[in-house]
């Protein structure tokens, strides 16, 4: 099975390029269905994900060819409307093609999706809001068949700023007769990214980055070639990495300006961090200091990196408290933390961590993608040899962990 390996206690100093973003380029490929013919995406990661979301869109009929990290995909014909039940389950994002497919197709046939286990994830805010489009949605043993033979601009709120609830109605929205009003959607970097790539194809996009979007539909959505951005989580976890053990880095697409509650809580703990454009550059020495940190939607404190924290703050000096906002599941890190010696105790949705000097190496599990990234740092910073295994969730996300933190000096190995 897929394990890591890493030697600790050696501080960090190189440069790196950040991959580009996960959950951008998903949402970006499922956009690519609306337009009856080739749409290239640059700077696309070569992740699991990414594979994952190409084998989808191949068995829709689309063509899809990724080299080096152009990926070109050609949905000139969609010849099946059903997502397969695997890949389906394989991947939460899986559930975006909903919106897409109805965009395109007026009709779809979706399982319900799969991916970390971080909560329980329902998916009632997108049923509901592609219902508002004109989606009539039944589940018919296990798979849900949607159709709209009339796809129109509504008024949607969502009771949450769910990012692929906002993602899904942008979808359909964009291919719908009319104007969408949707109230209460998430804000997220890679939100705003598909309005942009959906602006671009022809649809009108009012309101990006704010939580009021107006979309206006286009009947013919055209060609367009895309940059996927630099992935925040990424640099907020290469980041991470430094400040665990000490050095310096340079990190280049780096999306600074996605990062600001991130890089304040940075600061406050101790590292000095510089910006100068999409470069990144992070110097830290001694011990990170305590602080406490609540997640939230977009721009609050990524929950995608809540669990690198937990890392950073179970080597602090003093106590910290971390409060996990939006998802109820997402400290399944801290067993595997304990097991390398962190100080970690957890009440409901807030953990309480007191830091010590050091954690040391242990056999620790990745229980999903980014608390197994989180356990690659502790790891760094941790005495003798940490092992870690099932490490496919990490690589998932991660188009070359090991490399990029082997570029910063880390002594860290896939294991043969
Ligand atoms: C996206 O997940 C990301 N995934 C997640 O990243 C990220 O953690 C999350 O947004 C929050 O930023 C992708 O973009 C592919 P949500 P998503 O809908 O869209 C509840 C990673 O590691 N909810 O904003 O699934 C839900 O249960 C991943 O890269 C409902 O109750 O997140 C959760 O508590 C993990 N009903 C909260 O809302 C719904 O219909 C936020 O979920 C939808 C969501």
């Amino acid at each position: 099975m897929s394990a890591i390996l890493v030697q600790g206690y050696h501080s960090l100093k190189g440069e790196l390029k950040i991959q580009g973003s996960k959950n951008a380029a998903l949402p970006m490929m499922a956009a690519a269905l609306l337009h009856k013919g080739t749409t290239v995406l640059r700077h696309v990661p070569r992740i699991q994900d990414v594979y994952c979301m190409m084998g989808i869109l191949e068995s829709m009929g689309c063509v899809c060819d990724l080299r080096d990290h152009v990926l070109t995909i050609d949905a000139g014909e969609v010849t099946d409307i059903r997502i397969p039940k695997e890949g389906g389950k394989a991947m939460r994002s899986s559930i975006v093609l909903l919106g897409a497919l109805l965009g395109r197709c007026r009709e779809a046939f979706v399982h319900y999706p799969g991916g970390c286990s971080i909560g329980s994830r329902p998916i009632d805010m997108h049923l509901e809001a592609l219902s508002r489009l004109g989606a009539e949605i039944r589940e018919e043993e296990g798979v849900l068949h949607a159709l709209a033979p009339r796809l129109e601009g509504n008024h949607i709120h969502l009771p949450f700023p769910s990012v692929g609830a906002t993602e899904n109605v942008l979808l359909a929205a964009a291919a719908a007769r009319g104007t969408t009003v949707l109230t209460g959607a998430a804000r997220e970097p890679e939100v705003e990214e598909l309005c942009r790539m959906l602006e671009a194809m022809g649809a009108g996009i009012r309101g990006l980055g704010t939580s009021r979007l107006e979309i206006r539909g286009t009947d013919n959505p055209g060609s367009v070639v895309r940059d996927v951005p630099g992935d925040r989580i990424v640099t907020g976890t290469c980041l991470s990495a430094v400040m665990a053990c000490g050095g310096e880095a340079v990190l280049r697409r780096s999306s600074p300006g996605h990062l600001e509650c991130v890089i304040g809580t940075m600061k406050k703990m101790g590292a000095r961090i510089k910006v100068r454009e999409d470069v990144l550059e992070i110097r830290m020495s001694g011990r990170p200091k305590a602080v406490s940190v609540e997640t939230g939607p977009y721009p609050g404190f990524p929950t995608d990196l809540q669990s690198v924290f937990m890392v950073l703050m179970a080597l602090s000096e003093g106590t910290g408290y971390l409060k996990e906002t939006v998802f109820e599941a997402r400290f399944a890190t801290a067993k595997e933390l304990h097991k390398m010696g962190a100080a970690i105790i957890i009440e409901g949705d807030e953990a309480c961590i007191t830091g010590r000097p050091g954690l040391r190496g242990a056999q620790v599990q990745a229980r999903d993608l980014r608390g197994g990234a989180a356990l690659a740092v502790a790891g760094l910073a941790a005495e003798g040899e940490t092992r870690i295994t099932d490490c496919h969730h990490i690589f998932r996300g991660y188009e070359d962990l090991c490399g990029d933190l082997q570029s910063l000096g880390a002594v860290i190995r896939r294991e043969k």
